[in-house]
């Protein structure tokens, strides 16, 4: 058991009694001091091979926790398959005025309108220039600054600077938090952006694969659109989903407030969303599931929904970093009862899934 892992019992309320992004600093800081430790070896039994590259398992840290490439090691070595940094922009921003990082521990959410705020990318290229040749997948999600006049020219710039150092990009066009990101999900938008984006990246000799990151409030029409501009190679996987604008049956007293919704509220919608893309690509397209994720069935439900990988944040809020390692345990012993490799089981309910529920989470 890690170090951190046995610190969050002890730790949790001391953090619970903080506003949360004060707690989140605060884990960030006690993160960063903690001894350099390797990335995890392959799971027994849970390696995945996709998009080109070796996954030791599938279950990854979202992108929002790390936001300025602060920790990347040490999640790596919490057991994480692989760990996503940013969103950066290119330009430092501060993002929205606190408070704007809220717990609904009732609910077992989150929400945010955290709207970017990061060191931009100078800062956390300096950060993975000094941690480069340590192993580990490391995804850099990309995004625009709010105050971009080209916004598609801020994620060229994304590409451009970190080509030589990330394992995948993700292209963010799903926060709800940036006023007009979302509309970059229409399809003439999305395959301008996407032919820009290739083109940079045709430019590099390191190629890294590209995923797209989208909503989980899109209507059918418009993930038809997504599935029919991410064809023919256009990107090499799509994260299903982002933080969610619905509210639908929230108890705690932060419900009301603005943002995007994550955690456990969002694992019904995001999952039968993920089942769509699956069944819209007819499993053409490596897909990432994630949205409430927050124990080994759940994260199962999104491998069997069509996910090759699976990703978490909001769980770790309240179950702290020992989550990671009961989730990979349970897979592992679902794995080793069945006999066959994890990815024989992508996309194996994703017909029924897609069809669970019509709204809402
Ligand atoms: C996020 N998420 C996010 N996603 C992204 O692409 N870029 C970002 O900067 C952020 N920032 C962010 C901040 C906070 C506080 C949260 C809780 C979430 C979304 C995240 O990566 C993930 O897609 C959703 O949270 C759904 O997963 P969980 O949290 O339900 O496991």
């Amino acid at each position: 058991m890690s170090l951190a892992s046995l610190a969050f019992p002890l730790a949790r309320p001391l953090l619970h009694a903080l506003d949360a992004e004060s707690a989140h600093g605060m884990t960030i800081r006690a993160l960063s001091v903690l001894p350099a430790s390797a990335p995890s070896p392959a799971y027994p039994g849970l390696a995945v091979e996709t998009m080109g590259l070796s996954f030791p398992n599938p279950l990854g840290l979202a992108a929002g926790f790390d936001k300025n490439a602060e920790v990347p090691d040490a999640m790596l070595a919490l057991g994480f398959g692989f760990t996503e940094i940013g969103t950066v922009t290119p330009k430092r921003q501060a993002g929205n005025p606190r408070p704007r990082l809220f717990r609904l521990p009732e609910d077992r959410a989150v929400i945010n309108r955290m709207g970017f705020n990061n060191d931009g990318h100078a800062a956390a290229l300096r950060r993975l220039e000094a941690r480069k040749g340590r192993g580990g997948i490391l995804g850099v999600n990309i995004g625009a600054n709010k105050d971009s006049d080209d916004r598609i020219g801020d994620y060229v710039k994304g590409i451009a600077a970190f080509a030589h150092l990330a394992s995948y990009f993700t292209v963010n066009i799903s926060s709800p938090n940036t006023p007009g990101l979302r509309g970059l999900q229409s399809r003439a938008e999305l395959e301008q952006l996407l032919a820009r984006l290739n083109a940079e990246r045709a430019r590099h000799s390191a190629k890294p694969p590209m995923l797209l990151k989208i909503a989980p409030d899109l209507r059918e029409d418009e993930l038809e659109d997504i599935a029919a501009a991410c064809g023919g190679g256009a990107v090499d996987g799509i994260i299903v989903s982002n933080t969610t604008l619905s509210r639908a049956g929230l108890r705690s007293s932060h419900a009301g407030e603005q943002g995007g919704l994550s955690g456990l509220p969002l694992l019904q919608l995001s999952t039968r969303q993920l089942a769509r893309m699956f069944m819209l690509t007819a499993g053409r397209i490596p897909l990432v599931g994630a949205g409430g994720v927050h124990d080994g069935p759940s994260a199962l439900l999104k491998i069997r929904a069509g996910a090759s990988l699976v990703q978490l944040y909001s769980a770790l809020v309240y179950q702290g970093p020992g989550l990671v390692r009961s989730i990979l345990d349970c897979l592992a012993a679902e794995m080793g009862r069945r006999g066959e490799p994890l990815s024989s089981l992508t996309g194996r309910d994703a017909a029924a899934l897609a069809h669970q529920g019509s709204s809402g989470t």
